[in-house]
């Protein structure tokens, strides 16, 4: 077990550069279920992109990882399988049920279990696949579907625009017979690079980015050759530490189009966010934050991934904030932690009242969940004396090199073993 040390006080100066997508990575990397041999460039090297690469090894595929760059190759014998060990520590698991019904005509895939945020059920993805002719049963926690013959395409309305569900829904459809139509898609941009890395292989997909996604089905892909794009959640988060910590940071790769919203809501705080070109932005606080409220919404509204840095952010800002979670049902697990750094927030069903504190003071605090355990790192980045943050391996799911990168930025943060058990 590792924890963070984090002597708070240090403003940020020079340059970041952002990683790429988790999200965008995990459903790419499982469509090569679908492809003859995949090569995907810029995957981030996290624990959940690791998770996603033993999953396929465990079914028998065969991948290279190193530097960013992952191929995989499709041996002989492949298990269509996912087990409970792989999928319960990551959920975007689900994500192989839609490819393998696909291409091998079946699956059994380890239902994913309640987690930190809230519920997260996966019966919009299954009642999508049943629509395009699986037979679905849960046995003994799994999932176990097979198709008789191929998928066929159907018109599927999604009752809540779930970004996985629209995704596995995605790579069954491209090997279905005929047409498929979504509609109340998902918009996210992850799920536009995901459509397009399979259109690379030869898959037809229309509409991806709106709300309704057309896919004709074809009989098989070739190689998908992809670069995946830059994590929009990492760039946001890395204005939230410029935001506590206070400085200037020049971020690159920084994807601006799939953050209108968080760079609006910033600026609205005070925070000044220039564009240098169409990859690069300065950020740069001059005066002290302003509250601001939030809602979080479905892409392109305010993207509930980035609610905990931006409720870090307002800790320190003058006046009230709102901060509305509407996505998922418990995502306030980092306001008790955020309260133990002298914070003032109260939390009223889906909404938490932020009352603004002049300066916030060190202490011991314990990650629950990926982005609270980033909203942590942006508190600790301001409070006084020292902060230490336990349980990172969260954060190690989603931020490649979070403490190398903030060190060359001028934190003072340091990643040290603890003996302590949790
Ligand atoms: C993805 C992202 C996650 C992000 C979330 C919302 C990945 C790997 N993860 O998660 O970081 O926070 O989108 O932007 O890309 N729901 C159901 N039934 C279903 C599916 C979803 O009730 O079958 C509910 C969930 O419980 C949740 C809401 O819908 O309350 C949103 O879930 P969804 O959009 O599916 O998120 P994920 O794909 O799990």
């Amino acid at each position: 077990m590792h924890k963070f040390i984090i002597r708070g006080g240090n403003q940020l100066k020079g340059k970041v550069k952002i990683s790429g997508s988790k999200n965008a990575s995990l459903p790419i990397i499982f469509s090569s279920i679908l492809t003859s041999q995949t090569e995907i460039g810029n995957v981030p090297l996290l624990r959940d992109t690791k998770t996603a690469i033993s999953l396929l090894k465990n079914m028998g595929f065969k991948a290279v990882f190193k530097d960013g760059q992952l191929s995989i190759i499709k041996e002989a014998n492949i298990k269509t399988e996912a087990d409970y060990e792989l999928v319960r520590t990551m959920r975007a698991s689900i994500l192989v049920l839609g490819p393998l019904l696909s291409k091998f005509k079946k699956a059994k895939v380890s239902l994913p279990g309640g987690c930190a945020i809230g519920a997260r059920p996966v019966n919009l993805h299954l009642k999508a696949l049943s629509k395009l002719g699986a037979e679905i049963k849960i046995d003994h926690g799994y999932i176990v579907a097979n198709v008789k013959n191929r998928l066929k395409g159907a018109e599927i309305v999604f009752d809540f625009p779930t970004v996985g569900g629209t995704e596995n829904l995605i790579m069954a459809a491209v090997l279905a017979e005929g047409k498929t139509i979504i509609k109340n898609a998902a918009k996210e941009p992850e799920i536009v690079d995901l459509a397009n890395a399979l259109k690379k292989a030869g898959a037809i997909i229309e509409g991806a980015g709106t709300d309704t996604i057309e896919i004709t089905g074809v009989e098989e892909l070739s190689k998908m050759e992809h670069t995946v794009m830059p994590d929009r959640i990492e760039a946001g988060t890395f204005i939230s530490f410029v935001a506590t910590a206070g400085g200037e940071v020049v971020i690159e790769n920084f994807p601006y189009q799939t953050l209108e919203t968080v760079v609006k809501k910033f600026q609205e705080t005070g925070m000044k966010i220039e564009r240098l070109n169409s990859k690069t932005v300065k950020v740069k606080k001059n005066n002290p934050l302003q509250g601001t409220d939030i809602t979080t919404q479905v892409y392109p509204g305010f993207p509930t991934d980035m609610q905990a840095q931006f409720m870090a952010t307002m800790c320190l800002a003058e006046e009230v904030s709102i901060i509305k979670e509407n996505i998922f049902e418990n995502r306030f697990q980092h306001v008790l932690e955020l309260q133990r750094l002298g914070s003032n927030i109260t939390i009223d069903g889906n909404t938490a009242i932020v009352k603004g504190v002049k300066k916030l003071i060190g202490a011991k605090v314990m990650a629950t969940d990926l982005r609270a355990s980033a909203s942590l790192v942006a508190a600790g980045l301001a409070a006084e004396n020292t902060t230490e943050i336990y349980r990172i391996y969260h954060l190690e799911r989603g931020y490649e090199n979070l403490e190398k990168k903030l060190q060359q930025l001028g934190a003072n943060i340091e990643k040290r073993r603890t003996e302590q058990p949790y």
